[in-house]
C-alpha cells in the first residue's frame, strides 16, 4: 500500500513573495536567525505585513541545529503574542523551530493551529513540506525527531533570490543533503512511483545545477532549479522516508557538531556501496535500484555492479570538486575522540527512525565498520 500527500500550496520564482497578499493576516510572528534581520531579508515579509496593516513580531534567535532551549524560548515569545500567521524565514533550522513552537503551542492550548508560510533561504532540508522538526540534543548528542503532519506549511515561497547570498560550503552541504534525501527516498523500503517521480527528478537537477550554484552563487536559473530540487526531495522523503546515511549522520552531527548535509554527502558514497552490497557483503537487494539511479545520471559501465561503483565515484568526484572532504581525518576531529564515540554513535543510528526503511537491515557491526571507514 502507498501513499502520497502533498499538501503545501508552493509558489515558485522569483517575486513569489507578492503573493503573501493573497493571505488573510492580522497578525503574524516571524522565525528566523540573527543573520536574516541584520541582512533585512525580513523585509521581504515585513513590507508586505505593513501595506496590509498586519501586526507582527520578530523572533530572530534561531541557531543551526535548534535544540529545547531555543524552541522554549520561542515559545514564551509566542504565547503571548497569539499570532495568527506563522512565517518561517530562513535554512531548515528557522523552519524546524517555527514547527516545533508551533506544535508544542496548539497542544498546549488544544486550539486549530495559525497558518504556517515558509520561506526557505537554504536548498537543502525540504522542512517546508515535510511533517518533520529535527530536535537536538546538545547535552546527550543526539537529535531526534518531531513528527506531525499538522506541521507541514500551509504555503511555501521559493524565492531563489534568497538564496544567492548563501556561501559555497553552505551550498554544497545543503545540495548534498538534497541529493541525500532524493537517493535514500527512492531505494526506501516505502517508495512508491510518485516518490519516485519527486526524487528522480530532483536527483538529476542536483546532477546539473548544484556545481553551477557552489561555482557561482548569483547564478539565479542554477539556483531556482536547485530551490525547487530541495522541495521536490522533501516532498518525496516525506512519504517514503530515509535510510541509514540520514541515521548515521543525525548521531554524527550531534557529537561532532558538523553540518546536517555535510554529514549526509560523506557518509553516502560508503552507504551505496553498503546497500548495493559493494562492501560488507551479504545481499544486494537495492544494486538494481542504485542501478536505475546511475541509469537516470547517464552513468554506465560493463556490468550492473560496475555501474554502482561507477555512480559512487561520481558522487566522490562531485564532492571533491565541490569542497567537500572525503573523510573525517581531513577534517580537525581527533582520531582518538572520534573512536570512543562510535558506540555511542551507532546505538543512536540503529535507533532513529530512518533505519526502519532502510533497504538493507544495517547489524551494530556494520554501522560500526562503516564509521571507521568515514575516518579514513
Ligand atoms: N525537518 C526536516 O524535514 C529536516 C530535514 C533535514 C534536515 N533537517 C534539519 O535542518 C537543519 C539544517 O538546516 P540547513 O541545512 O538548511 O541549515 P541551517 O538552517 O542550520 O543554516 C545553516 C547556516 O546557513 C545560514 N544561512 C541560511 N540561509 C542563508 C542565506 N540565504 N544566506 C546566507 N546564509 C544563510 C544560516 O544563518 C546558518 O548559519 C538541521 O537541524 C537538520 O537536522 C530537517
Ligand atoms: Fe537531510
Amino acid at each position: 500500500m502507498g501513499e502520497f500527500i502533498l499538501k503545501t500550496k508552493i509558489y515558485t520564482g522569483e517575486n513569489s513573495c507578492d503573493k503573501i497578499h493573497e493571505f488573510t493576516i492580522e497578525k503574524a510572528f516571524i522565525f528566523c536567525d540573527p543573520f536574516m534581520l541584520k541582512s533585512r531579508k525580513t523585509d521581504l515579509i515585513v513590507s508586505r505585513l505593513n501595506e496590509m496593516n498586519a501586526q507582527y513580531q520578530i523572533f530572530a534567535d534561531v541557531v543551526p541545529d535548534p535544540d529545547m532551549r531555543v524552541i522554549q524560548k520561542g515559545l514564551n515569545q509566542f504565547n503571548k503574542f497569539c499570532p495568527d500567521t506563522v512565517f518561517a524565514l530562513g535554512g531548515g533550522s528557522a523552519i524546524d523551530t517555527a514547527k516545533a513552537v508551533v506544535h508544542l503551542y496548539t497542544m498546549m492550548h488544544q486550539i486549530s493551529r495559525p497558518q504556517m508560510i515558509a520561506i526557505p533561504t537554504t536548498s537543502g532540508t525540504g522542512s517546508e513540506v515535510t511533517s518533520f522538526a529535527v530536535i537536538s540534543d546538545h547535552d546527550a548528542g543526539t537529535k531526534y525527531p518531531l513528527v506531525d503532519a499538522a506541521m507541514i506549511p500551509d504555503a511555501v515561497f521559493l524565492d531563489p533570490m534568497l538564496t544567492a547570498t548563501v556561501p559555497p560550503a553552505i551550498t554544497a552541504d545543503t545540495g548534498m543533503d538534497v541529493l541525500t534525501h532524493a537517493l535514500e527516498a527512492f531505494v526506501s523500503i516505502k517508495a512508491n512511483d510518485f516518490t519516485d517521480a519527486m526524487a528522480e527528478k530532483a536527483m538529476r537537477t542536483v546532477w546539473d545545477y548544484l556545481e553551477r550554484c557552489v561555482t557561482d552563487g548569483g547564478d539565479l536559473a542554477a539556483r531556482e532549479h536547485m530551490h525547487n530540487a530541495s522541495c521536490m526531495a522533501g516532498a518525496a522523503f516525506n512519504e517514503a522516508s530515509l535510510g541509514i546515511c540520514h541515521s548515521m549522520a543525525h548521531a554524527l552531527g550531534a557529537q561532532f557538531h558538523l553540518p546536517h548535509g555535510r554529514c549526509n554527502a560523506m557518509l553516502l558514497p560508503i552507504i551505496i556501496e553498503y546497500n548495493a552490497g559493494l562492501i560488507l557483503q551479504e545481499g544486494n537487494d537495492a544494486l538494481l535500484r542504485y542501478l536505475e539511479i546511475a541509469r537516470l545520471l547517464g552513468i554506465s559501465a560493463g556490468t550492473n555492479q560496475a555501474s554502482v561503483y561507477a555512480l559512487v565515484r561520481q558522487i566522490r568526484e562531485l564532492m571533491r570538486r565541490i569542497g567537500i572532504p572525503a573523510h573525517l581525518s581531513e577534517l580537525n576531529i581527533e582520531k582518538e575522540k572520534y573512536i570512543n564515540a562510535i558506540d555511542h554513535m551507532t546505538e543512536s543510528a540503529l535507533k532513529d527512525r530512518c533505519t526502519v526503511t532502510n533497504p538493507r537491515i544495517p547489524k551494530a557491526e556494520h554501522i560500526k565498520q562503516m564509521y571507521m571507514k568515514l575516518y579514513g
